[in-house]
């Protein structure tokens, strides 16, 4: 059987989007992003679209330089930036997070290529309610460079995962996945550019079921 490079599969159909959620109680949702923030706008975008009957309070980044501040700034959504290199240790500059999701009334938090290891201090103050999207289909390649690492493999089919946080990195439950065709001359670019619209397509579903 070929794949067609557009083709994917996931394991939950984006109806569920229109089941979990209702327009008049929309989830308040805390974005945590470290770089580019594709997926902090899909999220953006499938709101406004009416996908999804949530609302984003805040985006919290880390990295002075990171490209999702100026998309949280052109859809006019509050922004927060915490250095963590303003921070003595993990667990003070994780207080500073958790005080800022609560200040914000956050109900979910969606870590959207957030480049942070977590201690218990955050996961405690949202048990269950913080969810993480990693470009391989878990448990494959966990950890940093996850597409680097597929195309070393030779794998044939790569993808995505949404789960739900804990301590041990890229190792929480599992919401939704897709799968993407690795093409033989594919390079960490252009499988990574594959990748992140399938991102884009089932982070908004993940955050229905993680709501329920
Ligand atoms: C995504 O590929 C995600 O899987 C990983 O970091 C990347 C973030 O991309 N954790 P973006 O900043 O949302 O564009």
């Amino acid at each position: 059987m070929t794949l067609h490079p557009d083709s994917t599969s996931s394991l939950v159909s984006s109806s569920i989007l229109h089941h979990t959620l209702r327009a008049d109680n929309p989830l308040k949702l805390g974005i945590m992003a470290s770089g580019n923030g594709s997926n902090f706008e899909a999220i953006a975008q499938a709101i406004k679209d009416g996908q999804l009957a949530a609302q984003i309070q805040v985006l919290i980044y880390n990295n002075p330089e990171a490209y999702a501040a100026v998309r949280a700034e052109r859809w006019g959504i509050p922004s927060v930036l915490l250095n963590h290199r303003e921070y003595k240790s993990r667990e003070g500059f994780e207080e500073q997070i958790v005080k800022t999701l609560q200040q914000y009334d956050v109900e979910l938090v969606i870590m959207a290529g957030w480049m942070r290891l977590v201690t218990p201090v955050l996961l405690d103050a949202f048990p269950h309610k913080i969810i993480n999207i990693h470009p391989s289909l878990l448990p494959s390649f966990k950890g940093v460079r996850a597409i680097e690492q597929a195309l070393a493999a030779g794998v044939k089919i790569t993808g995505c995962t949404v789960h739900l946080l804990c301590l041990e990195m890229d190792s929480g439950p599992i919401l939704v996945q897709a799968a993407v065709p690795v093409l033989p001359d594919d390079t960490p670019e252009t499988l990574h550019a594959r990748i992140q619209v399938q991102e884009h397509r089932i982070l908004p579903i993940a955050i229905a079921l993680a709501a329920q």
